[in-house]
């Protein structure tokens, strides 16, 4: 049996285990990608890892989330994002540049690649024939130190396309339709791989706005073989030498298989407040719309953005929407004004934005209340417009920009009728991407060597190895499913201390018992003790990196949230599992002692361990961890583990 694309790419790649659905592989990554929210920890944790520069082919620092300077930490964050991007040798783009998945896909993103980005929609650049996945920042600052990235082999499904899109019908409404047939858990545990007779007739940014909203069906990655209109699309950009040849064997063996045929596809829209809320447009028609959003990641090129402005030529936006263009990125704007369209736009009633995530994640032009948005974006969950009772609809810039005219939901085929003179504007590439592209800054032009840290941002301490003796205090004393909430609070002023690793700290298990912080760095380490699904919720690094911060050595509980018993192996704290009564007999501030000799019973496989308690009972601790947990335990956590492995030890 032949191989699929996704299985070429990860074997050419692969430095641990082997293509088994579900076995745990481990990979290399060649590019990494880390946005401002995300990247200050990555390179705070980096700067912990003491490796002179990234390690990877490429790495590529953008400031596109929080671009408008609210008070002087994001302006601090950037600053420490430019300075660390220099330090260490990646390209910093700067804020107002763009949203990095546009960005990167103009300039870095490469077939044959894999690509590992801390932010969900970095499967963006499988358009462009590259493997790239979202993951957490520790993973990328493994990554970028040498380290392998390490996945459960995922199903990998064959989406087959036939036929051509017909008049109206977009990319959009594509992944619009595996939405709508698959809904947002469809995906989990999968690559969707696009191939069939249908791929040709999909230029590459079409295609990555299929690749960019996989992430809403929760798939690992979406990838396209490349082809004579990936090679125009390089060329077009002047990268022609990036180009590749990849795709799957003839004979390639699928998990699962797809079929859509694209001449059936129509205008759709995602209803409030769900990507898989999926309707054929006319079904909504009539809907009054207060506003019409053009871009995010999604649906923010110039390509995207082109079929609106010619729409617009020579009309008005109705009276009673409004409509605001936010370009994917800066080229895209520099391109579309050079061109005149930015002034057309604008003629006709637009409000032309600067290029950032922005309203994507509420910040600016958030709807008003009980108001209908119309956004060509990826997701429209309740409130993450920056108003809980938003009622946000999804669809393709064509369809929003017919409802900016019509003031109400119309699907553009009717509009055309209606106006006789409306015709579908295509899709068009420019001949010559020309964006000056000032704002991007390679390694060899930083105009910083060395690291700016302003106030609201602090060092990430390194755990030293496990030694042969564990001891300490039962700091706390906790219940049954403990979430990761109640370890560091998701709240915005709590939150805003995410690259203050002390600052944030205090705030360790505030919501259980408020001096736990202070207890805890008094007493100079010891252990957590716990119920039931200790650290279920999300899969929030902080929530181990914060304890660990405190001097934690490790949580005695019950059992254990999955994401959460890993994250606690990344930062160095023995998981053990104690049984009911144990746990009814440990108190708060017990003195505990691990009997064994921790680190060498922890490398050697064994599962059993003797917690001795006040130096008066004993009970027995169970260790369930695979091989490679435990050699990242042994090591201090994953940071000490990569650097010690960087370091050849
Ligand atoms: Fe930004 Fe929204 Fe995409 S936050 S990265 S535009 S999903």
């Amino acid at each position: 049996m032949g191989q699929t694309l996704t299985e070429k790419i990860l074997e050419d790649h692969l430095v641990e285990g082997d293509l088994t659905t579900g076995e745990e592989i481990g990979i290399e990554i060649d590019q990494v990608l880390t946005q401002d929210t995300t990247g200050t920890l990555v390179w705070l944790q980096f700067e912990a890892l003491g490796l002179d520069e990234v390690q990877t082919e490429l790495a590529a620092q953008y400031c596109d989330h929080q671009t408008y300077q609210f008070d002087f930490k994001n302006t601090d964050d950037h600053r420490f994002l430019r300075s660390a991007a220099g330090t260490y040798g990646a390209h910093f783009s700067r804020p107002g540049n763009g949203i990095c998945h546009n960005v990167h896909k103009e300039n870095f993103a490469a077939p044959g690649k894999t690509m590992l980005g801390s932010d969900s929609h970095t499967p963006t650049p499988g358009g462009l024939g590259e493997l790239a996945i979202g993951s957490g920042g520790l993973d990328v600052t493994v990554a970028m130190g040498g380290g392998a990235y390490y996945i459960e082999m995922p199903e990998v499904v064959n989406v087959r396309l036939e036929g051509e899109l017909p008049e109206w019908a977009t990319a959009k409404d594509v992944i619009l339709e595996m939405l709508r047939r698959l809904s947002v858990k469809g995906g989990v545990g999968k690559i969707f791989e696009y191939t069939g007779p249908g791929v040709e007739s999909l230029s590459v940014p079409e295609r990555t706005t299929i690749t960019n909203m996989g992430t809403e069906l929760g798939a690992t990655s979406s990838i396209f073989p490349t082809d004579e209109n990936t090679k125009d699309y390089l060329e077009r950009l002047g990268r022609a030498e990036d180009y590749v040849e990849v795709g799957p064997d003839e004979d390639a063996d699928y998990d699962d298989q797809i079929t859509i045929d694209l001449s059936d596809i129509e205008p759709l829209i995602a209803k409030p407040s769900m990507p898989d809320n999926v309707v054929p447009v006319n079904e909504v028609e009539g809907t009054e719309v207060d506003q019409v959003m053009i871009g995010s990641c999604t649906n923010g090129a110039y390509e995207d953005i082109l079929p609106a402005a010619k729409m617009l030529e020579g009309r008005e936006t109705n009276k009673t929407t409004e409509m605001i263009v936010a370009p994917g990125s800066k080229q895209a704007s520099e391109m579309l004004a050079r061109e005149g369209w930015v002034s057309e736009m604008m003629a006709a009633g637009v409000n032309f934005s600067e290029a950032t995530c922005g309203a994507c994640i509420g910040i600016g032009h958030v709807p008003a209340s009980d108001s209908v948005s119309l956004r060509t974006f990826n997701r429209n969950f309740e409130g993450r417009s920056g108003i809980e009772d938003d009622n946000v609809y999804l669809c393709s810039p064509e369809v929003a920009t017919a409802a900016a005219i019509k003031g109400e939901i119309i699907d553009p085929r009717n509009l055309a009728d209606e106006l006789g003179d409306l015709e579908d504007p295509g899709f068009e590439m420019p001949e010559k991407y020309t964006g000056s592209n000032v704002d991007l800054i390679a390694p060899d032009e930083a105009p910083d060597d060395e690291l700016i840290k302003g106030p609201n941002i602090g060092d990430v301490p390194l755990k030293d190895e496990l030694q042969a003796s564990l001891e300490g205090e039962a700091l706390l004393k906790m219940e049954d499913n403990i979430t990761t909430d109640h370890i560091i609070p998701a709240t915005s002023d709590i939150l805003k201390f995410r690259s203050n690793i002390p600052k944030l700290s205090e705030f360790t298990l505030s919501r259980v018992d408020q001096d736990f912080a202070q207890r805890a760095l008094d007493a100079d380490g010891g252990f957590l003790v716990a119920g039931e699904n200790y650290g279920q919720g999300s899969s929030r690094e902080h929530a181990a990196l914060c304890p660990m911060y405190l001097g934690v050595e490790g949580v005695l509980a019950q059992s254990f949230a999955r994401i959460h018993k890993a994250n606690l192996f990344n930062f160095g704290l023995i998981p053990l599992e104690i049984d009911e009564e144990t746990y009814a007999k440990i108190q708060q501030g017990d003195d505990i002692e691990i009997v064994d000799d921790v680190a060498e019973a922890v490398r050697s496989g064994q599962e059993e361990f003797t917690v001795r308690v006040n130096d008066d009972w004993e009970a027995t601790a169970h260790l369930d961890a695979s091989a490679r947990e435990r050699e990242i335990l042994a090591d201090g956590g994953k940071l000490s583990h990569t650097k010690k492995q960087a370091e050849g030890g």
